[in-house]
């Protein structure tokens, strides 16, 4: 067995932690933060800029409105030198953690994001210290070294990652997640539940990503419903920021083919990356069953439904069951079909798939164009 995984340095959870930002970057000896974050009335941010203000921490502000794009991260690392920043705060969702991974690895290494998104640009300097505060519980971003980028001239969303683009530290701290709309709380719940049970089936799952995603699936499977039913229940909110801290550490062993179809064209659909990813994983749990039997029976455990006595195909349908199940207690959405206004040219959507996530190799059935429009199809099925 081979396998490697890169993992933040600190982890702190628990309410109100974010309390402890301005004495950890004391400690590493800061003076101006770069905070990234969304709109300055959503998601705390008056909370945090007054933490870091009365501690006498000067900070400058990069808002990212949307999911991450070029222009904004560009932006960002103009800001972060023009002035002086030397560390990154990220308080929000994926598309701020990812924001903020991006702009410090190129405060520091130079060039544009694309450089290294589309031409292969290596990493070459440690960027600066990296804090990531998460607002939603889904994406695991602030779990891993990748960041998800929205190429605005070619279109395509793409990842780039290093070791080194990690958060150096993560705070969890479940009371930034109670005003979070049920909407949001739904869809990046599906992403979390999505990232744990496509890493549990990928060809390069470790003992280490398993047990993680085994976690978070348990997890969900629990409180999930209560957090879109109870907003203001910190019991359960803390149990999905944890649910999809696992998730985040799970899914560095590869995404499968939900995540191969969701990220792409829920880019060119405009779908938000939660969603679609609810759309496609009980297509892809059915088109990987055969491939993982023992694996999927092992997650109807973690999701309450094994029957002792069927067989793991039986269980593994029963697993399906109870996602399916899972979208319709929480509203979540299950067709492609309302997100598109004209029929699709499949011949370009696979080749979008090909240019961003077609070269991933772990999903359990070997990835090819017909496995794309076979889960295309069952994306498209009410
Ligand atoms: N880097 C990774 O490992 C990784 C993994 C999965 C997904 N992603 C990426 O993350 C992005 C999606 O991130 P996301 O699902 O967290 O959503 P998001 O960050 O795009 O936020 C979704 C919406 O929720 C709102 N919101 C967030 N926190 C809030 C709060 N506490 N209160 C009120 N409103 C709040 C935001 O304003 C926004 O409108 C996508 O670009 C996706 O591709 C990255
Ligand atoms: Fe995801």
């Amino acid at each position: 067995m081979n396998f490697e995984i890169v993992m933040n340095r600190q982890v702190i959870f628990g309410e109100n932690k974010v309390e402890m930002l301005p004495g950890l970057l004391k400690w590493y000896g800061k003076k101006k933060v770069m905070l990234v974050s969304y709109p300055t009335t959503i998601g705390g941010f008056k909370r945090v800029a007054d933490l870091l203000t009365s501690n006498g921490i000067e900070y400058a502000s990069h808002v990212v409105t949307g999911e991450p794009d070029l222009k904004i991260i560009d932006g960002g690392r103009d800001k972060f030198l023009a002035e002086g920043c030397d560390c990154t705060v990220a308080l929000g969702g994926g598309s701020v953690i990812d924001a903020a991974k991006s702009i410090g690895m190129l405060a520091v290494n130079g060039g544009c994001i694309e450089d290294y998104q589309m031409r292969g640009k290596e990493v070459t300097v440690e960027p600066p210290l990296f804090i990531a505060i998460p607002t939603t519980s889904g994406t695991g971003a602030e779990a891993t070294k990748t960041a998800v980028v929205c190429n605005n001239n070619n279109h395509l969303k793409k990842s780039l990652y290093h070791t080194t683009m990690i958060a150096d530290v993560v705070i969890l701290d479940p009371t930034f997640t109670v005003e979070l709309p049920r909407p949001v709380t739904s869809a990046t719940g599906m992403d979390a539940l999505s990232h744990a049970i496509e890493s549990y089936v990928s060809l390069n799952a470790s003992p280490l990503t398993e047990m993680y995603g085994l976690k978070a699936m348990e997890l969900i499977n629990k409180y999930l419903k209560r957090t879109c039913e109870h907003p203001d229940d910190l019991e359960a909110r803390g149990a999905m920021m944890l649910a999809s801290y696992c998730g985040g550490v799970a899914i560095t062993a590869g995404i499968g083919i939900a995540h191969i179809m969701a990220q792409p064209l829920g880019g060119y659909y405009g779908i938000p990356h939660g969603d679609a990813c609810s759309i496609f994983l009980p297509g892809a749990m059915t088109l990987n069953l055969p491939y993982a039997t023992k694996k999927y029976a092992d997650i109807a455990k973690a999701l309450g439904v094994y029957v002792d006595g069927l067989s793991d195909e039986e269980n593994g349908k029963k697993a399906i069951e109870r996602v399916r199940q899972l979208q319709e207690e929480i509203g979540a959405p299950k067709c492609l079909k309302g997100y598109m206004k004209e029929v699709p040219d499949m011949a370009e959507l696979v080749d979008i798939i090909k240019r961003t996530t077609g070269h991933i190799k772990c999903n359990p059935k070997p990835l090819d164009e017909q496995l794309m429009i076979d889960a295309f199809n069952m994306a498209m099925e009410d």
